[in-house]
C-alpha cells in the first residue's frame, strides 16, 4: 500500500529533525525516516516525498546529492523539500531542483527555514532570545508551508538574493571536493574522557577510537555532530571553537542522533 507522505531527514544538530517532526505533525498520514546513504537505486512508494536537510557551504550536503541520485519514485509522486539554514540558503534549492530534474524528479515546492547556526567555526548559535525568536518563526513557517504541500501546489523554490546565488554557489563548487578531508582540522583536547560518543553519533562512520581517542578518517560530511554532541566539549575545529558555545536543538536528544547514525550502518 502506498503511504501518503514520506519524509526523509538529514541532520547534524537536530534543527532539520525538529523541522521534519513539526512538518510530519502538520501533514496528514505522514511518516518520517532518516535519509539513508544508498548504494543502489532506492525505491519509495508514497503519494508525496519530502526531503529536509541543512544547507552546507551554500549548497547541498553530499548525502542529499547521493540520496537524490539513487531515489526512485512512481511517476506523478509529489516532491517537495525544506532547506534548513542560518539565514543564507543561497541557491541550494535551485541546485536541488536542477539535480532532481536530471533524474526526472520534478521538485514542486522548496522552502527555506532559518534556525540557529551550528557552524561553530564562525561562532556560536547567538543569544537565547534570538534563538527563541527563530524557533517561533520556524513553527509559524512550518504551519504556513504545510498548506501548499497538502494541496499539492507548485511554486518557485525559495532562494537568496542573486549576488549570493552567484558568488556563494561558486564557493560551494570550489570547496565541495575538499569537504571529505576538512576533518583534518578536528582534534580532541585534554577534556576528552574516551566515551566514544563522537564515533557513535557520526552519520558517516568517519570516526574510529584509536588508543581511546577519536581519529577522523577523511570521509567527513561536515555535519558537525561529533563536535556539537561531545558531552565534554572536547572537540575543537581549529583554534577558535574552544571559546564558542556548543549548540544542538533543545528538543532533540542524543538518542535521536544515535538512531540516525544506526540507520546508516
Ligand atoms: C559545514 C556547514 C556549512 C554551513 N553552511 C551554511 C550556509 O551556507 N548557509 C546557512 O545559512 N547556514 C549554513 N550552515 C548552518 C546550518 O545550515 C544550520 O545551522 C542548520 O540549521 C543546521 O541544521 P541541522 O541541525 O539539521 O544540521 C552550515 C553549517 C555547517 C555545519
Ligand atoms: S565524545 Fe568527546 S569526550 Fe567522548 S570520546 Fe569523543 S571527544 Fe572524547
Ligand atoms: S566526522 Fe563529525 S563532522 Fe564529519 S561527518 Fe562525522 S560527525 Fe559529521
Amino acid at each position: 500500500m502506498r503511504m501518503k507522505t514520506r519524509l526523509y531527514v538529514y541532520t547534524g544538530t537536530g534543527n532539520s529533525l525538529w523541522v521534519a517532526r513539526q512538518l510530519a505533525a502538520e501533514l496528514k498520514k505522514s511518516t518520517l525516516a532518516f535519509m539513508p546513504y544508498p548504494q543502489k537505486a532506492f525505491k519509495v512508494q508514497a503519494e508525496a516525498v519530502g526531503i529536509i536537510f541543512p544547507v552546507h557551504i551554500w549548497g547541498l550536503p553530499s548525502r542529499v546529492i547521493r540520496f537524490v541520485r539513487h531515489l526512485k519514485v512512481k511517476p506523478g509522486t509529489f516532491l517537495f523539500a525544506v532547506a534548513v539554514n542560518a539565514g543564507q540558503p543561497a541557491a541550494t534549492l535551485l541546485q536541488l531542483q536542477r539535480l532532481m530534474a536530471t533524474r526526472k524528479l520534478p521538485l514542486s515546492l522548496g522552502y527555506s527555514i532559518v534556525l540557529p547556526s551550528n557552524y561553530i567555526p564562525w561562532g556560536g548559535p547567538g543569544p537565547m532570545d534570538k534563538q527563541q525568536k527563530l524557533f517561533q518563526e520556524a513553527r509559524e513557517k512550518v504551519k504556513a508551508i504545510a498548506g501548499p504541500m497538502l494541496r499539492r501546489d507548485c511554486h518557485k523554490v525559495e532562494r537568496g538574493p542573486l549576488w549570493q546565488n552567484i558568488f556563494f554557489s561558486l564557493i560551494y563548487r570550489m570547496s565541495f571536493q575538499q569537504v571529505r578531508k576538512m576533518d583534518k582540522k578536528f582534534l580532541a583536547d585534554e577534556k576528552c574522557n574516551s566515551c566514544g560518543i563522537c564515533a557513535r553519533v557520526c552519520p558517516s562512520a568517519n570516526i574510529e577510537m584509536i588508543k581511546e581517542k577519536p581519529a577522523w578518517l577523511h570521509r567527513c560530511e561536515q555535519c558537525l555532530a561529533c563536535l556539537q554532541w561531545c558531552p565534554q566539549e572536547a572537540i575543537q575545529y581549529g583554534e577558535k571553537t574552544v571559546k564558542y558555545q556548543r549548540y544542538h536543538h533543545p528538543e532533540v536528544i542524543l538518542k535521536d542522533m544515535l538512531e540516525q547514525a544506526k540507520a546508516n550502518k
